[in-house]
């Protein structure tokens, strides 16, 4: 297998500091990468939840040193797939930010599509859609928000490998790899299986060539690998916590939390075991 490890240096170096949940933080190393490459003045998170990629997000963007503002919108009241929360997570995320990130996050409560209107069109570089997840939903949220983003824009979507198997029943009502499947053609782009999926899109013509490298290189063999053990590593070390379900609601029922930790550790198998 080709040797990538010298390609991503940002991958390398950064190691996450905030992991709250089991579902996103495979993708925290290619997060790394893509923000240290493509230097974003403004990163918007639609979906920011307890905050384990919004936080990812607010480090690499201080370690790239771009003045970067990172914009967390969300309601903080649940959705369809999450059920519903209380005060407490929107407390602890937002004391988290303003302790660790002061100069960087920005935590906008609000519908996304009442907080669209907060941002002018063509200022955003990297858009990552983590809210609700049925078709309908990511359509309107990559349509609303597609005008604000830039000419060097990016466009994430988790949740595009979402099946009964690694989800259970609930799979059924994820529509993001259908979304994107119909939309991937008009860009470049690629996506990984890992950690549930996620979805890469240039939508920018003016992207920087170290992204457009990216794209070029997630063609190669060992690409998808590559990030995918490194998202194993950063999934190994909160398994390794045995953070239990928080008190404030999560994916309804707490068993579908437990069942993300086994997949976990199915997935790294003997590795987890001799670690
Ligand atoms: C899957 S979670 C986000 C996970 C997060 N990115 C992480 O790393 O853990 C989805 C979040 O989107 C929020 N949400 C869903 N639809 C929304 C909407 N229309 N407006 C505001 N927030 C919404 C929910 O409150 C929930 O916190």
């Amino acid at each position: 297998m080709t040797d990538l490890t010298h390609a991503f240096p940002w991958a390398e170096k950064l190691s996450p500091k905030l992991l709250k949940s089991p579902w996103w933080i495979g993708h925290i190393p290619f997060a790394f990468e893509l923000i240290g490459r493509l230097r974003p003045r403004a990163i918007v998170e639609l979906g920011t939840y307890s905050g384990s990629s919004f936080a990812a997000f607010c480090q690499a963007a201080e370690a790239c040193g771009a003045g970067t503002k990172c914009y967390g919108v969300d309601l903080w009241e649940g959705d369809i797939h999450m059920g519903s929360f209380d005060e407490a997570l929107f407390r602890e995320i937002s004391g988290y930010m303003s302790a660790n990130h002061p100069q960087t996050a920005v935590l906008v409560r609000k519908d996304f599509n009442a907080a669209v209107n907060d941002f002018a069109d063509g200022s955003i570089d990297l858009l990552h859609i983590d809210g609700t997840h049925t078709f309908e939903a990511v359509k309107n949220d990559f349509e609303t928000w597609l005008p604000k983003m830039s000419a060097r824009g990016v466009v994430l979507f988790h949740d595009v490998n979402v099946n009964e198997q690694n989800t259970g029943p609930s799979a059924a009502k994820f529509g993001v790899r259908r979304f994107f499947d119909g939309v991937k053609g008009g860009y470049p782009h690629f996506d990984f299986d890992h950690c549930w999926g996620l979805g890469v899109l240039v939508v920018g013509p003016e992207a920087p060539a170290e992204v457009m490298e990216l794209v070029e290189l997630s063609r190669q063999p060992g690409f998808a690998a590559y990030f995918a053990e490194k998202g194993a590593a950063v999934s190994k070390r909160f398994a390794d916590m045995n953070v239990p379900p928080p008190a404030h609601g999560t994916y309804a029922p707490p068993s579908l939390w437990r069942r993300a930790i086994d997949k976990v550790r199915r997935v790294l198998g003997a590795d987890a075991r001799a670690a």
